[in-house]
């Protein structure tokens, strides 16, 4: 039974978490997510806090293709896949995922979270080795958790430390060594050092997992993720990423690797086997995605000058940004509590952007991060640029 006791224990955790400020309040949409969004409170807003990189979170061709979908195969599967729930609409995104990354085969998870829970556990035992970046992603945290090979940490991007890992794992005799490494590290818009990372997997025997949530459909000549971008397809064996983000923004997840590996989470991954799939009109819009990105690369070419654009306005202004070319662009502004004012004063000046602040990110590191899409207008940015203008001047942010 719920007691009193318990109750009461609850609200008080969940005091002590509003009195730090650590709170997290949701801003309720009630339209489309875009490069502008109505609030619940009638007011249209410019938003540069969504992982909408291409800007097709509402596109109608999508749309479209999404209804299409619900239309012949209905609207839920109510199945895990190997019981009765796979669709021939999921077979395609399959197949089609996997030419997209230039990977062997795919499988498709409810979410990326579910795909970095169950990838590990799956594939690896006691006698292996997982060598981790210290800031990767919480889903591939908890999945690496979730299985019992040994772990190793190595210092956030840093060849040497990984190097120095490697050598610790083949000391003690690790069996299947494997570094997973974020594509993209979501807090900083900082792209990982995939060339330095797969010279070392090949120095050391290692396998590379890259998780390129925060790259798939943008980064790269074709749009194909970090691996493209930093030219190492095909030594990155195996990739995880969403359907969440810039390829449409719906939901799912996918593991990318070889064949044998992929049968292998078809049988053990317990995230797939013990969970429904995607819903049809998720499976047959993303699907669209995919062909569309494969037809032209104008959205990647839109976002990468919008960002360019605006990476530079900000330069100018002499603020603090960090990462050089991803559209992640976090401003730095230091302490929490004027992260916290500052989006409060966007908020008010018709723009939606976030505060990241401690444990989210080390303390005194506190920061706006914004994100930039396909659908922004140059018109978009200059308002914003004009907004941060204002804002330096009247927090005093620039020296
Ligand atoms: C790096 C990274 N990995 C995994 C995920 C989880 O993706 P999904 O929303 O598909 O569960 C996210 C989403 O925040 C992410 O940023």
């Amino acid at each position: 039974m719920y007691s009193k006791g318990f109750r009461e224990e609850l609200k008080q955790t969940l005091e002590s978490i509003e009195s730090e400020g650590l709170y997290k309040d949701e801003l309720v949409i009630v339209g489309s997510q875009s490069a502008q969004v109505r609030l619940a409170d009638g007011r249209t807003v410019l938003n540069f806090c969504a992982n909408n990189y291409l800007g097709l979170a509402d596109h109608p061709d999508i749309m479209a293709a999404a209804k299409k979908g619900m239309d012949e195969h209905g609207f839920g599967m109510a199945s895990v896949r190997f019981i009765c729930g796979t669709l021939d609409l999921h077979k395609e995104l399959e197949a089609e995922l996997s030419t997209f990354l230039g990977m062997e085969d795919t499988i498709l998870y409810a979410a990326c979270f579910d795909a970095n829970s169950g990838v590990f556990e799956a594939l690896l035992g006691t006698d292996d080795a997982i060598i981790s970046d210290q800031l990767n992603h919480a889903s591939l945290i908890d999945g690496i958790r979730l299985c019992k090979a040994a772990r190793y940490r190595y210092q956030h991007n840093d060849m040497a430390d990984l190097e120095k890992q490697l050598k610790e794992a083949v000391a003690k005799g690790a069996r299947q060594k494997v570094i997973v490494t974020d594509g993209v590290f979501s807090m900083d818009g900082v792209v990982a050092d995939l060339k330095g990372i797969t010279d070392l997997a090949e120095q050391y025997d290692a396998l590379v997992l890259v998780d390129d949530c925060h790259a798939t459909g943008f980064m790269g000549e074709s749009g194909r993720g970090t691996h493209e971008h930093h030219n190492v397809m095909g030594k990155v064996d195996i990739l995880t990423g969403t359907l969440g983000k810039a390829l449409g923004g719906g939901s799912g997840g996918y593991v990318s690797g070889p064949k044998e590996m992929i049968d292998l989470l078809r049988q053990r991954s317990r995230p797939y086997l013990f969970s429904n799939t995607l819903a049809p009109a998720v499976a047959a819009g993303s699907l669209k995605v995919l062909r569309m990105l494969e037809r032209s690369t104008y959205l990647r070419e839109r976002l990468m000058e919008n960002t360019l654009y605006y990476r530079e306005g900000l330069k100018k202004l002499g603020l603090t940004v960090r990462g050089t070319e991803h559209p992640i662009v976090p401003v730095m502004v230091g302490d929490a509590a004027l992260s916290q004012k500052i989006s409060k004063r966007m908020l008010e000046k018709g723009i939606f952007m976030v505060g990241f602040f401690y444990p989210v990110v080390p303390k005194g590191e506190a920061r706006l991060r914004t994100q930039i899409s396909a659908a922004h207008s140059r018109n978009d940015l200059d308002q914003v640029l004009d907004a941060w203008k204002e804002i330096a001047e009247e927090f005093n942010l620039v020296d």
